[in-house]
């Protein structure tokens, strides 16, 4: 079985912040749960270096659009392994190879018959160089980044005939409902396709000469997103040397994307797809936005909460857990410094970093360090088809729902301890059996529910199997009863308590 998954690539004309790191940290965990269960994984990512943002974002800053994207792509790369991503590949779409694959795809489009000219027409900014849509207008006529007036004028263009596919779209949309998830997205998606669908621009005139040249007219370049969309197909031919991994990983299962970049891939992206004869993804997971003081985080706004900062003071597992533990994965959330420390101490370092301590250390005390063997356990019910559950729960793309399911055996084992209170029975010869019983249910349940967490906190989850001298953390270990712990060692805390932040 394979499994391909992606995340949007990312504009080079800034750095990243945390919006791009929670896109990449869910697609992560898909990864790393599919790679759980045995599956051959393809993961991609990347960057999104054409169109006029960069040309403009060089332009200020004096330098080439190229030297722009070089910067920055390096420092996306850089973020992925800082984030604990697995990503297979990292593609850019100034690669050579990627380049070609855009050239071959889109004039087999064109050869098939979905490509004419046309003529652009809208609001037309001299100083972006670039047409303006009606929504991105400012008070009628201007232009919203510098709020000149803008001029009506027009340009020839190629244009890919998005209107032939409105059929094909509302049929794959009936016959795949959960081709886009949640449902919400997948009806505002249908919508828009129900609305009517107007053909779109495929290429840029002469004016930008920075993107992808139109192979059967080099006067032309590609409008950037056909360009970018395209990454998640020509990746493949190239990504591994010497190897075509097309046939293998397309259609790619989920692409994971923000809702701003919805119409993009649930409409654009499946008829650009059926036009090439090609075939479309399984699903495309669509999640909200990280709110900060109530607005989406974003470079013009200046109010970026930098995930360097967390990493490198509570390490890179809590950030992806309070990104998807905080923010019901799919709508929008509000994030901050304060939630962010209050979840770090109550369910990381009490939950989840005291319950490992406290039961590593009632091993080594009452049976020094060696796991009793017993008839049963207790809490089986309580961890029955829970595998299951969390991996139906990730299948649809409730990357929270499935992480709270684990929470709640956490607290359920926190309880247990609570109910047992094993240094009481350690005090009565009489009742070895029962600390048995619940000494075995500990190691037992923490370890479970820690292959349960691996695909959120992979860190973690490395360190706590290791020490438990368990180390496998594939599906079928998941299942509460696998065992395998013989000896526990006594554990240092997994998530030291922090003071005051430093000044
Ligand atoms: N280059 C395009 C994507 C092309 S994919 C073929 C793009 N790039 S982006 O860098 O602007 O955004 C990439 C992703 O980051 C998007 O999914 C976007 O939704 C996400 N985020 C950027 N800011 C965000 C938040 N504040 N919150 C959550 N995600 C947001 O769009």
């Amino acid at each position: 079985m394979s499994f391909t998954v992606t995340t949007p690539i990312y504009y080079v004309n800034g750095a990243p912040h945390l919006g791009h790191a929670y896109t990449t940290i869910a697609a992560d965990v898909m990864a790393r749960h599919h790679r759980q269960r045995g599956e051959e994984v393809f993961f991609l990512t990347g960057t999104d270096e054409h169109g006029e943002p960069v040309v403009l974002a060089a332009e200020r800053l004096g330098v080439t659009p190229q030297a722009l994207a070089d910067e920055n792509a390096e420092r996306f790369r850089a973020l992925a392994p800082q984030l604990g991503a697995s990503n297979d590949f990292f593609i850019r779409t100034t690669d050579s190879e990627h380049k070609a694959g855009v050239q071959r795809v889109l004039q087999t489009v064109k050869d098939n018959g979905y490509v004419e000219l046309g003529r652009y027409e809208g609001w037309y900014c001299p100083r972006c160089a670039d047409f303006k849509t009606e929504n991105e207008v400012e008070d009628g006529s201007k232009c919203p980044i510098h709020h000149i007036e803008l001029t009506r004028e027009s340009e020839e263009n190629w244009f890919f005939k998005l209107s032939a596919f409105q059929e094909r779209l509302e049929a794959l949309y009936a016959e795949h409902p959960d081709f886009v998830l949640p449902s919400t997205r997948r009806n505002e998606a249908l919508a828009f396709i129900q609305g009517g669908l107007q053909d779109v621009s495929l290429s840029r005139g002469a004016k930008l000469q920075w993107g992808v040249p139109v192979p059967w007219d080099p006067e032309h370049v590609f409008y950037v997103w056909f360009d970018a969309l395209l990454n998640y197909y020509t990746a493949l031919a190239y990504a591994r040397p010497g190897e075509d991994l097309t046939e293998r990983f397309w259609p790619a299962d989920v692409h994971i994307v923000g809702k701003d970049i919805l119409k993009f891939h649930c409409v654009f992206w499946p008829a650009i797809l059926m036009a090439a004869g090609l075939p479309v993804p399984k699903h495309i997971l669509v999640h909200g936005y990280l709110l900060l003081n109530d607005e989406k985080m974003s470079k013009s706004l200046g109010n970026v909460l930098d995930p360097f900062t967390i990493i490198d003071r509570f390490g890179v597992d809590a950030l992806r857990f309070y990104l998807l533990r905080d923010v019901a994965f799919g709508g929008d959330g509000e994030v901050s410094a304060e939630a962010f420390e209050q979840r770090y101490e109550t369910e990381l370092a009490n939950d989840l970093g005291n319950l490992a301590s406290r039961v590593s250390a009632m091993l080594v005390r009452y049976r020094g360090g060696a796991v009793p063997v017993v008839g049963a356990l207790d809490l089986s019910e309580d961890f029955a088809g829970l595998a299951d559950e969390v991996a139906a729960g990730i299948d649809r793309g409730e990357l929270t729902q499935a992480l709270e399911a684990i929470w709640v055996r956490v607290r359920r084992l926190n309880r247990y301890v609570e109910e047992q209170a094993p240094w009481k029975l350690a005090k009565d010869p009489a009742l070895a059996g029962e600390l048995d019983v619940a000494l075995a249910t500990l190691v037992e349940g923490l370890r479970a529910v820690t292959v349960l967490l691996a695909a959120y906190l992979p860190a973690t989850a490395a360190t706590l199997l290791e020490a438990l001298g368990a180390p496998d953390d594939s599906w079928a270990a998941a299942a509460f009863g696998a065992g395998g712990v013989t000896r526990v060692e006594k554990l240092a805390p997994l998530f030291p308590k922090h003071d005051a932040a430093p000044a």
